[in-house]
Order: structure tokens, then C-alpha cells, then sequence
């Protein structure tokens, strides 16, 4: 069957379509139906079946003879590293881990934040918790200490799983200091941590509090997969929203590994034994569901890579590790191809190695630009697929699927609606507009298995966030349009979300972070385009009416506290000091006239401006930074 008869299929009975694919999992009790709409518009799949994420991703497929097939493969260019581990021996791990965690008390419903780098413990750690029937919640290693403790005292964690350190190319991340400011700064404290000590920076344990990740693994029994109901909770992820406090994005379990299983054969072509690649990091969404889960419950083999796309050592280093590993399907963000192409425009590195076994190229995270789709088609000679999701959906939303239907590639576009979702491009008044029409796009309810059903302890905020604005519908936060063949294009946020380098940030959380230096009375952040990162992070701050001090200096501190506060990810390292900033007469600040303005497209004097003069300031001051030109 193609495409359309899927899509068509899975539309007049998604129940029937998502229990056939439910028949791939493992279940302990199989559920009765798919969907459950009592609470609708909040909905639950797979409800009243019995599962265990871990044994459909580890201990089956050791039942089923893959026991000494590689599950990970660690390639590690910053610590000269590659080894692998099989899916019999990663059972093995795991069992333990979860074991010594049960016998400190970890049990089905507890939370555990994982805070830890590109090694498969990370990996590890998430599925001994996915063991136990345990909710994780990973937080990525880019952010700072205060972004840390938010989240512990959001899912209140009985544990923490960290590593000594991280590895960037310019500097040892100390995981460990990170990890005590942050427990020092939340009022939840977890009853122990976990360490694992890397032999690159040896981290000093808090006694009573911290214990090692083998010692503690001494002599425990080793824990068998706990069965658990198809709406537990597998995992929170928190992601940026509109104001600064992140969004705990609840991932369920029985729709979650429905859905990946179905998505490795459809979208990404993949069969057991095959090896595939997400770039990504297990922070994020990407590295969760295919770094970690998809490729495991599909019996893959997964790898984890822990580098940057240049530098570590050159620019080579993707396809070295495509060669190396025989990677069939290769997912990163469109930020990395840029990084390499600014490197090596020509691809000579591509010519070095051998890519035969490498069939796809997926990219997501960002909005893929027609170059840089070129350039790779050019330079690896397999299709190049721009598929568009988000952390709340769990995997592609629209997408080329590569296992079903190769169909026409549209440069700028990540094509069709993947079967479960209804996608409808909304006006203001969520009326559909007609093709080609630009608006929001939204999701007709109910989203499919593996999509959040809600946000961690936050219904309210849940329903104002994502359900409220067009009943009926899922508000994606992104705007677009869909053009006379069905092909979505996906143009900008509508809220005040920006990407920077694949990574989702919220400028509403700089600004809180700016408005807290004792110099800034006032302050906006918007998102200026950048042609390595798509978008960079510049502030604007109006200081308050006493400050003597230096401009530059308070810029230079606003700044640095933002790397404190939010930490290295968010990349934050330019701010204009200015006397106003734009605004209607009702106050909104115009941050969508300043990025058109600061970006060089064409803008229009908003009618509801306060003061027309202050944009012709903004323009100057954007001037001697190099930008409105
Ligand atoms: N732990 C600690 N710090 C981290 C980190 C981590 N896991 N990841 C990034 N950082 C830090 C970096 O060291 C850098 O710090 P600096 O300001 O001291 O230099 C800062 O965060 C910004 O990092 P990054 O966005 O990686 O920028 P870069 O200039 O070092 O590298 C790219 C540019 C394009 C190579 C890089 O952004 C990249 O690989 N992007 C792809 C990201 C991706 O795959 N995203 C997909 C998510 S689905
Ligand atoms: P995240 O939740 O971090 O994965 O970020 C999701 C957001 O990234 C989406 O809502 C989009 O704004 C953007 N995004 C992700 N993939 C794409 C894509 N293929 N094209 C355009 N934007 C994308």
C-alpha cells in the first residue's frame, strides 16, 4: 500500500489502525481498546493494557536470539573512544542498575532526573528506570544549575542520576558542582543521587547523599521489568514555552512504544539488525525517542555519539562515524550540516569514506533550508528528508515516509501528514484556510499514541497552552501554510519561542533573567537570523533612570548571568542597551517589527505604534552590531 491509501486507512478507523500496529509490542495484557475519550479533550491510548517499556526495547529481543547483536554503539571522539555494547549485555546493566535503585527504594510511579552526557549510561539509566515503572526526566547538560533545580522541584525526584562531567570541545563540563548548586538551590531534595565517575574528572561524593554508580550496584538483585498501565507515565521532558518556567511534556507509555515501533519501518525504513544514527543529544526529544527508545524497540542498533559535527576532530567526523558503524538512516539538525558545509563547502571529507550502507538522511529540529538540503544531496547521494515534530508530539508530525512511499521531495517543505494527524491550517478565528493560505497550524484532536496527553502536574496550563485557543484542536506553535498537493511548509513560531542551532528556547525566560540585573528597568529578547544557527538570541535592554554604569560593562554582566542562570545552551551573548523600547498604545512591545527590522526584510509601520521614532532608533543601534542592513 502507498501513502494515501495509509493515510486514508488510518482515517476512516484510526482505532482499528493504531490496535493493528499495537500487535507489534510485547504486551503483558493486551489492551481492549486504543483510545480512551472519556476525559475528552484530554485523551489516553492503550489505557487498560499491561507493558514494560524496557522489555519491549532490551530483554525480547535477547529472548528472540538477538542476545549478542550490538544494541549501542558508543563512538566518542572527544575521549578517543569507541566500544559496543550488545543487547544481551545491556540487560544486564540494566537489570542491575534498576536493581540497586529498587533496593534504595525507587518504585513504579517515583520520579528520577537523569543529568548526564553522551555515554550509554545515560542510556542505561533511562531504561533501569523504564524497568522499574519509574518516571525519568533527563535534563540536558547545556543548562545551568537554576535550570536544574526548577526541574527538581517540579517532578520532585526521589533520585538523581548524574555523571561526573561532560566533555565540549573547549572545557570539562563539571556535571558534579552543577548538581549541588542545584540541589542547594531547590526546596525538594531527592533522597540520594547517583554518580558515575568518568576517568576524566573524578567528582567528590557528598556523604550520606551521593553514591557511585558500581559500588552501589554491589551484590543487589538484579530487577525484572515491572508491568505497567498503557497511560503511565514514561517520562517527563521539560521544554520551553511562552513564559520562563519550562513545560514537564508527559510521554505515556503504550502509545509511546506503539508509535516509535511504527515510525522506525514507516518514516525511517529501518528493520531489526540495522543501524541508525540520531546526532542528537538524549537531552532533547530527538535523542529520547531515537537515540534512546525507537531504534531499541525496533531491535536496531543505536548510536550514541558524543562529539560535535566540526572540530572533534574535523569536519569529516559525521561521515567517518557513518562509515565506521555502517549507519543505514542518519538524523541530525540542519545547524550541523551548515557547521560542516561552512567547513568544507566542497564535501572533500564525504570522499574519504565509504557510505554505502548509508540509504537516508533525515533532519529535523530547525527549519531545513533548500541550500543546505542541496549541498548534502550532492555530497551524499541519498535522499535528504526534512520531517517536522516537536518534544510534545514525540515523532514526526509530517514527514517523507521513506518505509512506506518515497514520495516527491519539495525543497523548504517536510511534505505530508503522517497517519494520526489531521493537520488544518487555522486563521484567527480557527476558521480552515484554503491552500496556500498562511496561518496557524494546528492538530485535529485527538492526537495520536505516543503524543503528550498533558503536562506534569499542570492540566490547567496544558489546556490554556495547547487547547483552549481553537477547540477541537491542537495548537502546534507554529505557523504556515499547506499548498495544492498537500505539502506542509512550515515559516515561523507564533509565540515567542526561537530556535537557536536546533534548540528550543523561550525568550520570554531571558527576559526574566535580564529583568532581574539591578540596571534594567526594561528589557525584550528577540531572535535575529543567523546563517550557521537559524536564529541567535539578542537582548535589548532600557536601563533604569539612576544607572552611571558603563554600557558595555552591564552587557557584558547580563550576559553572564544568563549563562548562570539559563546556562551555555542558550547561547545568549549580544544585548543593546537603548533608551525605549517599541510598543503599541496598549503596551505589547513590537518584538516582531524589531526582528524584521534587525533581519533587513521588509516590514510594516505597525498602525497601533506608540511612538513611530523610537524603530528608527532601534535601527541604529542594530546598525553598529552589523545588523538591520
Ligand atoms: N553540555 C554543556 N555545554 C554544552 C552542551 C552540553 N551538552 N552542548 C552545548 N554546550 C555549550 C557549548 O559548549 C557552547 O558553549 P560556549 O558558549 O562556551 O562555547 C554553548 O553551549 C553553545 O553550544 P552549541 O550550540 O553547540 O554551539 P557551538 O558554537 O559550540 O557549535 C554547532 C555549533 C552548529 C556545531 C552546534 O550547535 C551543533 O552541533 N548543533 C547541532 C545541535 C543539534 O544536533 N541539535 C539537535 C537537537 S534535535
Ligand atoms: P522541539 O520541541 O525542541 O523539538 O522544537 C520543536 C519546534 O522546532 C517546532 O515547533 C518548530 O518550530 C521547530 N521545528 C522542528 N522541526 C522543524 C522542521 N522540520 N521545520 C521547521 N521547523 C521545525
Amino acid at each position: 500500500m502507498g501513502y494515501r491509501e495509509i493515510y486514508a486507512q488510518w482515517k476512516a478507523d484510526p482505532e482499528a489502525f493504531w490496535m493493528q500496529q499495537a500487535k507489534a509490542i510485547d504486551w503483558d495484557r493486551p489492551p481492549s481498546r486504543a483510545l480512551n475519550a472519556d476525559r475528552a479533550p484530554i485523551y489516553e491510548w492503550f489505557s487498560d493494557g499491561l507493558v514494560n517499556t524496557c522489555w519491549n526495547a532490551v530483554d525480547r529481543h535477547v529472548e528472540a536470539g538477538r542476545g549478542d547483536q550490538l544494541a549501542i554503539i558508543h563512538d566518542s571522539p572527544v575521549t578517543h573512544l569507541r566500544r559496543g555494547i550488545t543487547y544481551r549485555d545491556l540487560q544486564k546493566r540494566v537489570a542491575s542498575l534498576a536493581g540497586a535503585l529498587r533496593a534504595k527504594g525507587v518504585t513504579k510511579g517515583d520520579r528520577v532526573i537523569i543529568y548526564m552526557p553522551m555515554i550509554p549510561e545515560a542510556l542505561e539509566a533511562m531504561l533501569a528506570c523504564a524497568r522499574l515503572g519509574a518516571i525519568h526526566s533527563v535534563v540536558f547538560g547545556g543548562f545551568a544549575a537554576n535550570e536544574l533545580a526548577v526541574r527538581i522541584d517540579d517532578c520532585q525526584p526521589k533520585a538523581i542520576i548524574a555523571a561526573s562531567c561532560g566533555i565540549e570541545p573547549s572545557r570539562i563540563v563539571h556535571y558534579k558542582p552543577l548538581l549541588d548548586a542545584a540541589i542547594d538551590q531547590a526546596s525538594h531534595k531527592p533522597d540520594f543521587c547517583v554518580i558515575f565517575q568518568r576517568e576524566q574528572e573524578v567528582a567528590k561524593l557528598t556523604e550520606g547523599r551521593d553514591v557511585a554508580w558500581h559500588a552501589f550496584q554491589y551484590g543487589v538483585e538484579p530487577a525484572e521489568c515491572v508491568p505497567v498501565e498503557g497511560n503511565h507515565p514514561a517520562y517527563i521532558l521539560y521544554t520551553s514555552g511562552t513564559t520562563g518556567a519550562p513545560k514537564g511534556v508527559i510521554r505515556a507509555t503504550g502509545g509511546h512504544l506503539v508509535a516509535l515501533n511504527w515510525t522506525m519501518k514507516a518514516i525511517y525504513d529501518m528493520d531489526p539488525g540495522e543501524v541508525f544514527w540520531a546526532a542528537s543529544d538524549v537531552g532533547w526529544v530527538v535523542g529520547h525517542s531515537y537515540i534512546c527508545y525507537a531504534p531499541l524497540i525496533k531491535g536496531c542498533t543505536t548510536v550514541v555519539f558524543e562529539g560535535k559535527p566540526v572540530g572533534t576532530p574535523d569536519a569529516g567526523t559525521f561521515w567517518r562515524v557513518i562509515a565506521e558503524n555502517k549507519v543505514k538512516t542518519f538524523f541530525t539538525a540542519p545547524t550541523a550540516l551548515r557547521a560542516i558545509k561552512r567547513d568544507d563547502p566542497g564535501g572533500e571529507f564525504v570522499k574519504e569514506y565509504n557510505l554505502k550502507h548509508l540509504k537516508y538522511c533525515f533532519l529535523a529540529g530547525e527549519r531545513a533550508d533548500p541550500d543546505t538540503i542541496a549541498w548534502a544531496e550532492r555530497n551524499l547521494n541519498v535522499p535528504v528528508i526534512d520531517h517536522w515534530w516537536q518534544t510534545e508530539t514525540g515523532w514526526a508530525i509530517a514527514a517523507n515516509p521513506m518505509g512506506i512511499e518515497p514520495l516527491a521531495v519539495k525543497h523548504g517543505s517536510p511534505s505530508v501528514p503522517m497517519p494520526g494527524y489531521d493537520i488544518q491550517v487555522l486563521d484567527e478565528g480557527g476558521h480552515p484556510l484554503p491552500a496556500g493560505k498562511l496561518g496557524a497550524i494546528t492538530i485535529k484532536l485527538p492526537l495520536p499514541p505516543g503524543n503528550l496527553p498533558g503536562l506534569w502536574q499542570a492540566e490547567e496550563r496544558f489546556r490554556k497552552s495547547y487547547l483552549t485557543q481553537f477547540p477541537g484542536y491542537y495548537e502546534t506553535g507554529d505557523a504556515g501554510y499547506i499548498d495544492e498537493d498537500g505539502y506542509l511548509y512550515i515559516m515561523a513560531r507564533t509565540d515567542d519561542v526561537i530556535n537557536v542551532a536546533g534548540h528550543r528556547l523561550s525568550t520570554g525566560a531571558m527576559e526574566e533573567v535580564l529583568a532581574s540585573h539591578p540596571d534594567v528597568a526594561e528589557c525584550a529578547v528577540i531572535g535575529v537570523a543567523d546563517a550557521l544557527k537559524g536564529q541567535s538570541p539578542l537582548g535589548f535592554l532600557c536601563l533604569n533612570r539612576g544607572a552611571t554604569r558603563p554600557h558595555d560593562e552591564v552587557v557584558t554582566e547580563c550576559v553572564k548571568l544568563m549563562r548562570e542562570r539559563i546556562g551555555p545552551v542558550a547561547d545568549f551573548k549580544r544585548a543593546l542597551v537603548i533608551e525605549r523600547l517599541p510598543k503599541t498604545r496598549s503596551g505589547k512591545i513590537l518584538r516582531g517589527t524589531m526582528v524584521k527590522i534587525a533581519d533587513g526584510t521588509e516590514w510594516k509601520m505597525p498602525a497601533t505604534i506608540d511612538d513611530p521614532a523610537i524603530l528608527d532608533e532601534i535601527a541604529t543601534a542594530l546598525k553598529t552590531i552589523g545588523l538591520a542592513r
